[in-house]
């Protein structure tokens, strides 16, 4: 996918980039994005919108893989951002990122992060629960500003997905809940504060979603919810925001959809249910983050030892592992992988990738089928491009890999790797250990 192809070398090439040659200026592991294809789907999204009728904003959602580069790509495709930290929002802040169309998200934003974000003057706050909501509210009317916010709402979905990663069902530390007259409580709150600006209701039902029905009802849930606040209080929302989710392909069997199907659905309903309560149409916000960047991002290894178990198992180990990438030891997430230098050699062994972390779990891909595997080779990892580097840890103490991104056969370094020296750069040896001496 993307710009990724066989050259005459028989190596895997990715934005006219020989990733052979990659790894052996950076260093591996090295995560290598393909530029343009993260262009491609910001532009997917937003032309899935027009012709729909509806105003809207795209916001990144940042978590997905969140460096000063890409908010500036994020910038220059003209998406909105959405940070849920207050590194998130440093980082947009130090690239430059436009402040009024950085959204705020999280379920306890502390009031350090509060100030910071106010300071800044960010778009919109998503505000989660009544603890930030009076907390909020008291710091805008000391401010003597009025600041817009969203509220996040529990539609009690459970998308399709694994459980580790569904936000939407009742059963979550996330949002107001929409059965227990939460969210209506908030919803009034909000719209008769003088000092809160209230755009809308937003919910977000999970990761990695390849139908559209939980969109569906959710969104049916979300408007329930808007004509009873019309009713009750005479609120029309400004905003209606449906969060990210939107599946990618990881292996076979994955079946996304593309961005303009489950735009489509969802405009669809929202024009439906809205019409019937006459409610004005809102502007549709998304939240994507995965299908953003996640099959933008191949991770390269280095191919080191091997176990052979006869008759069981071939383990064959790389240079990184859940430090680089903890999706398959968190999630039992599968991925797919290719030897880069071996690209036209055939498929002949069925091996495991192990990570070199001290524990049994670091395993990167269960039984993946490879052409026969040497010291020395480059193993690609492809679609690590979304909660892999945002997601990267220090385990054993192991510095973070670097990040290039790569375009029209050019490769620039946007995350240097970490050097050992940063990684015991914030340790302090106590003093008593000194006097000890
Ligand atoms: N909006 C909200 C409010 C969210 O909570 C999330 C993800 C997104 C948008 C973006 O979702 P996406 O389009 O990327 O699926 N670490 C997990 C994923 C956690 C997602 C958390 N929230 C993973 O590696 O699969």
């Amino acid at each position: 996918h993307g710009t990724s192809r066989v050259n005459e070398q028989g190596n895997l090439e990715i934005g006219g980039c020989d990733t052979t040659q990659l790894a052996a200026t950076y260093g591996t592991p090295l995560y290598v994005y393909d530029e343009q294809q993260i262009r491609t789907k910001c532009r997917e999204f937003v032309k899935a919108f027009h012709n729909t009728g509806f105003s809207f904003q795209v916001a990144y959602a940042s978590k997905a893989f969140c460096t000063m580069a890409m908010c500036k790509l994020v910038e220059e495709e003209g998406l909105s951002l959405d940070v849920v930290s207050g590194g998130e929002l440093y980082t947009a802040l130090q690239a430059g990122f436009p402040v009024e169309r950085i959204h705020f998200h999280g379920n306890n934003k502390s009031r350090d992060e509060l100030i910071m974000a106010l300071d800044a003057k960010i778009g919109c706050f998503v505000v989660d629960n009544f603890y930030e909501l009076h907390i909020l509210a008291q710091l805008a009317e000391e401010r003597n500003e009025k600041v817009a916010v969203l509220l996040r709402v529990t539609p009690g979905v459970e998308a399709h997905t694994h459980e580790y990663i569904s936000t939407g069902q009742i059963d979550s530390k996330f949002g107001f809940d929409v059965q227990n007259g939460q969210a209506l409580e908030a919803i009034q709150f909000s719209h008769e504060s003088n000092h809160l600006h209230l755009l809308g209701v937003h919910s977000h039902i999970g990761s990695q979603i390849f139908e559209t029905e939980g969109f569906l009802v959710a969104v049916k849930r979300l408007t329930e919810l808007l004509g009873e606040a019309k009713e009750k209080l005479g609120f029309l929302p400004e905003v209606l925001n449906v969060g990210g989710g939107f599946g990618i392909r990881y292996v076979e069997g994955d079946t996304p959809q593309p961005a303009e199907t489950y735009i489509k659905a969802i405009t669809d309903i929202v024009r439906q249910e809205l019409t019937a309560l006459a409610i004005p149409l809102p502007e549709i916000w998304i939240e994507p983050g995965r299908s953003i960047v996640g099959d933008a991002g191949t991770t390269l290894y280095r191919i080191g030892s091997h176990k052979d178990i006869p008759n069981v198992r071939k383990y064959i180990a790389v240079d990184g592992g859940m430090t680089d990438n903890l999706r398959p030891a968190l999630y039992d997430a599968e991925y797919e992988a290719a030897i880069a230098n071996k690209m036209n050699a055939p498929a002949t062994e069925v091996v495991s990738i192990a990570g070199k972390c001290c524990e049994s779990g670091d395993m990167l891909i269960w039984d993946v089928k490879l052409p026969e595997a040497q010291a020395g080779d480059i193993l690609a990892v492809p679609s690590t491009g979304a909660y892999g580097y945002s997601m990267a840890n220090n385990y054993n103490r192991i510095a973070r890999p670097a990040v290039v991104f790569v375009k029209d056969g050019e490769a620039e370094v946007v995350v240097r790797r970490e050097t050992y020296a940063e990684v015991v750069g914030h340790d302090v040896l106590p003093k008593r250990a000194q006097l000890m001496r």
